[in-house]
């Protein structure tokens, strides 16, 4: 039996009104406002496989360049699977992340071997390739195939939390699980494929993560958050999010010290640093370790210590070590 993702028991109680009401202004909303995107124009799966990869931690604007020359090197599925690893990581080395060109590749290959080179068109099928996961099968499944099925990226997550459980500082309301209960339960019937891109495009242009343009969105009128938001003295948006951020960062400090002696902890904190510094510096680690961890001496065992977790971060694709130290990829 294939994994089932969906949990049936678990709900959120929310109003029929607020729900439809959230419909109606975002559809009306991406009808006049939705971004001209290539991917959009096709419903190719293959096309919109590799769309879903390269857009899973890359910005759209590098990625439409890319999409491009990616499909004219690899117009279809079959010729991506029989084409060199080598041309193919070549073609997509500016994108970074390199071990999503060589997983998509190998996507291609399992396609061909296992469904006799047609995308599944089922999210259950097309969890039962490596390397997909929900969000992307959800993702083909839906605008490819044109299903009705819900999907969650970051985008759509704080979007869909902002707007039916509010503010998502100081504490989420809802793991990655009840996310997608949530999601399914809001899905606009008929609808779908529109209410997923419009949660994209609302997340990446009006809804975004630290100044939210409240004032200029279609969803003000049947937002928690901004219900939330208003009823802080700080009001506008992005000043309240900085203010709960903050005490969210506080309580990870303070609270929950075993979290900060974890790998994870650190891991975030390295690739964090990075982002902070200009595009493609490097950090040499003996830079690096004091100020991730404010007791590394640069000792045999501290170096040991920060060597593997700097490896695991190679190894995951999030960053990229080099002769002169690490940086982002
Ligand atoms: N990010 C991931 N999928 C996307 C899509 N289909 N449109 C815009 N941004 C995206
Ligand atoms: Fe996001 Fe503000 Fe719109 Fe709510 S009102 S969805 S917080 S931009």
């Amino acid at each position: 039996m294939a994994k089932r993702t969906v949990s049936s028991t678990f709900s959120f109680q929310l109003a029929p009104e607020q729900i439809e009401q959230a419909h109606t202004a975002l559809l009306t909303w991406y009808a006049q406002e939705q971004r001209d995107l290539p991917w959009r124009t096709t419903d190719d799966p293959y096309a919109i496989l590799v769309s879903e990869v390269m857009l899973q931690q890359t910005q759209v604007d590098r990625v439409l360049p890319k999409f491009h020359q990616f499909l004219t090197a690899f117009p279809t599925l079959a010729d991506l699977a029989t084409a060199s690893t080598a041309d193919v990581i070549s073609v997509w080395v500016p994108l970074g992340y390199n071990r999503r060109a060589v997983s998509l590749q190998s996507i291609a290959q399992q396609v061909i071997a296992e469904y006799e080179g047609r995308i599944p068109d089922t999210i259950d099928a097309l969890l039962t390739l490596k390397g997909i996961g929900r969000y992307t099968a959800g993702a083909i499944a839906c605008f490819a195939y044109h299903k009705q099925v819900a999907t969650v990226d970051t985008n759509i997550r704080r979007v869909l939390h902002r707007v039916f459980l509010g503010l998502e500082h100081p504490d989420p309301k809802a793991n990655d699980a009840q996310m997608l209960t949530l999601a399914e339960q809001v899905l606009p019937v008929g609808h779908a494929y529109n209410w997923n891109q419009a949660l994209m495009d609302m997340g990446a242009t009006v809804c975004n993560s630290t100044n939210p343009l409240c004032g200029n969105c279609p969803l003000q009128q049947c937002c928690a958050a901004y219900t939330e938001m208003s009823q802080y003295s700080l009001f506008p948006s992005g000043v309240v999010l900085r203010q709960l951020r903050k005490v969210a960062e506080k309580k990870t400090n303070y609270q929950s010290q075993p979290f900060t002696s974890t790998n994870r902890y650190f891991r975030g904190r390295i690739v964090d640093l990075l982002r902070t510094l200009p595009t493609p510096q490097c950090m040499a680690l003996n830079e690096l370790g004091p100020q991730i961890k404010a007791d590394f001496m640069g000792s045999e065992s501290d170096q040991a210590w920060l060597v593997k977790i700097v490896e695991g971060l190679n190894r995951d694709g999030l960053i990229k070590i080099t002769e002169e130290g690490v940086r982002l990829p």
